[in-house]
């Protein structure tokens, strides 16, 4: 198999030999403690069955849908489209290669446009997303993950990029795409031409802050400062600051770098934890082809200065700035709190299997009205440690004994010298915004039980957990800054009509509800919580009956699960906004047709390309969304 058919969690397969079991932590279930943890500082509603945890107040397969969007239950779908319930309407917003500026082109269904179509178009693979109010107009800001080679270069006979303008025009589908929203009666529009649209690609210049900022490990030929670098690229989720910023979180940048000594590459011990260039390879991108900072054997500190947070100011007025002081990993999201005593808390996953949770919390506090511009340039970063009674621990890098720069540029080695818990693909983080409460998606893990540095744990039961599971936490006293959290088991997916016993799901899954691979988590402004799905979309086997990815509704409370929104075939759902007035959803729809065998031609049907997309889901009858 090429290179560039892997998935990105397929490409990242290793074992890596740093990446040990924490002493002590990683130990198999046992409820009894759990029970008497979690009841001791208040936790309810859950209880144990069958060795697994379960909701107990899941028992309401009721009909008794009390959702603040109120809908009928969605059947399962494998249609080519989006399928949402009655009183429902969605519409495709903007797509893959939609013209930005008043020169208005057309995509191209047969060449996929070039590098400069695409460099004044919306980017490829759209992902995290929110929208902003700046000078009362609404611009929507969202990333564009990754380029699908076999959907863009599906023209070339190789399905790769094949010339220097393939690869620029790959590398140009990348970053984040800034576009003002008008509304009309016709529904939502790109104001084509607004001085507010704007491109940020992996060329964008941008400045190095926090405690990596001029380290030498940030120091390149092209910036012998270490601190200004070219560009963000794979932002995959995403954060909105309360003054007004967009933070976008550098996932699989590993992909992107490879080795002009190719097969005879050795990758250090930070490179193999990492998995940069393994075996000189990169994902079939070819960037190092046109630019030798992708060439890990002539500027090794590149890949450095990539898998951080990026602050974006939509206003265009403040350069891009690399958060460094949130530690470097593959970022999903990073969800902000403000804590009661103003500290702003950044809740962070790191997506490969056995990696960690993170939480960053700011030295300095946020204040309304004032400068609050500089406040995730400087704090302290934790990783989460799950015990076996129902209670965390947040553990600070800082007791790794290494530099504060090496700290943060390979945090993945001072987590595990701190002792965390090895999670199944930590997605995205959500907090509720009604009480001190926090959610994260660990969407899957083949490898739990299965390697020796992934052992079962009590945040992790399930031997290689191909449904996946959302754990939620109180942080101590409601303090997110608090050192202690109590948790427990929000869902455990599975499936209950081919399964018994842990595989089938806690009890709040059903066979009208059924999923796998939780990945987008998001609360709405009413307190409700909204699950994307990035999974197995066979409708085969396990996954029978569960038909294409989707978007379900979550109710905090009771535990209730309710399937909304059924995306497109092939496809993944994930990002998620509301207009200002709420009344309208922003949903992303990536890669549809992924496999590039023409099984989706979604959203424009015929023999058109698949194309990620975004859509804005309204009520018939008028009302909230969220
Ligand atoms: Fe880009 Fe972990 O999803
Ligand atoms: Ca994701
Ligand atoms: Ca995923």
């Amino acid at each position: 198999m090429k290179t560039s058919d892997l998935s990105f969690d397929a490409f990242d397969e290793q074992n890596s030999p740093e990446r040990e079991a924490a002493t002590g932590m990683d130990n198999v279930l046992t409820r009894r403690y759990f029970l008497k943890g979690a009841a001791a500082l208040g936790a309810t509603s859950f209880v144990t069955t069958a060795g697994i945890p379960s909701l107990a107040s899941a028992a309401h397969h009721s009909g008794n849908h009390a959702h603040k969007t109120p809908f009928t239950p969605l059947e399962a779908s494998t249609e080519d489209a989006i399928t949402l319930p009655e009183g429902y309407t969605s519409q495709v917003v903007l797509s893959w290669g939609d013209d930005l500026t008043l020169e208005n082109l057309p995509f191209d269904h047969t060449t996929r446009g070039t590098a400069l179509t695409q460099s004044h178009a919306v980017g490829d693979n759209n992902d995290g997303m929110d929208i902003f109010n700046v000078e009362g107009r609404d611009v929507l800001v969202f990333n564009n993950e990754y380029v699908n080679l076999k959907v863009m270069f599906g023209n070339n006979a190789s399905k790769q990029p094949e010339t220097d303008d393939d690869i620029r025009k790959g590398m140009l589908a990348h970053g984040v795409t800034i576009a003002e929203l008008k509304e009309s009666s016709n529904g939502w529009s790109l104001v084509k031409g607004s001085k507010l649209n704007q491109r940020i690609t992996p060329m964008t210049e941008m400045n190095i802050v926090g405690p990596a900022r001029a380290s030498d490990l940030m120091k390149t030929s092209a910036d012998k400062t270490g601190t200004k670098v070219l560009g963000t690229f794979n932002n995959c989720g995403n954060g909105k600051t309360p003054w007004g910023t967009y933070l976008t979180c550098e996932e699989n940048f590993n992909g992107y770098f490879s080795s002009s000594e190719g097969e005879s590459f050795k990758q250090n011990a930070m490179q193999k934890r990492y998995g940069i260039a393994k075996k000189g390879k990169d994902k079939g991108y070819g960037w190092s082809k046109i630019d030798d900072r992708f060439d890990v054997s002539k500027e090794p500190n590149e890949a450095n200065r990539h898998g951080w947070i990026v602050e974006i100011d939509p206003t265009g007025q403040m350069p891009p700035k690399k958060l460094t002081a949130l530690g470097r990993f593959k970022h999903e999201n990073a969800e902000c709190v403000v804590n009661k005593d103003g500290h702003v808390v950044v809740y962070l996953g790191d997506d490969e299997r056995g990696e960690y949770l993170y939480r960053f919390v700011s030295k300095n506090t946020y204040n309304e009205g004032a400068d609050n511009s500089q406040l995730l340039e400087e704090g302290e970063l934790f990783v989460a440690r799950f015990h076996d009674n129902g209670i965390g621990e947040w553990v600070s890098l800082n007791n790794a004994g290494m530099p504060a720069d090496e700290a943060m540029i390979y945090a993945r080695m001072a987590a595990s010298k701190v002792g965390a818990t090895t999670m199944d693909r930590p997605e995205w983080v959500a907090a509720n915004p009604n009480k001190a409460e926090v959610y994260v998606a660990l969407t899957n893990n083949k490898y739990r039980a299965v390697k020796d540095n992934q052992p079962l744990n009590v945040a992790n039961p399930r031997k290689e957990n191909p449904y996946g599971h959302i754990i939620r936490w109180k942080p101590e006293a409601g303090d997110h800054a608090a050192s202690h959290f109590i948790w427990d088991f929000y869902a455990l997916a599975g499936n209950p009509t081919v399964h018994n016993g842990a595989m089938a799901g806690s009890k709040n899954i059903t066979k009208e509800n059924m999923f796998n691979s939780p990945d987008g988590l998001k609360f709405d402004s009413m307190g409700q919580l909204w699950i994307q799905t990035d999974g197995k979309y066979s409708n085969k086997d396990g996954f029978a009956g569960m038909g294409n990815n989707q978007m379900l509704l979550g109710d905090p409370n009771t535990g209730e699960i309710t399937r909304f929104m059924v995306g497109p075939k092939e496809c993944e759902v994930t990002g998620l906004t509301w207009s200002s007035d709420k009344k309208t959803m922003f949903v992303g729809i990536q890669h549809p047709g992924e496999k590039g065998k023409g099984k989706s031609h979604w959203p424009e049907g015929g023999d058109a390309v698949p194309r990620s997309s975004i859509v804005a889901i309204k009520r018939t009858d008028g009302g909230r969304m969220g």
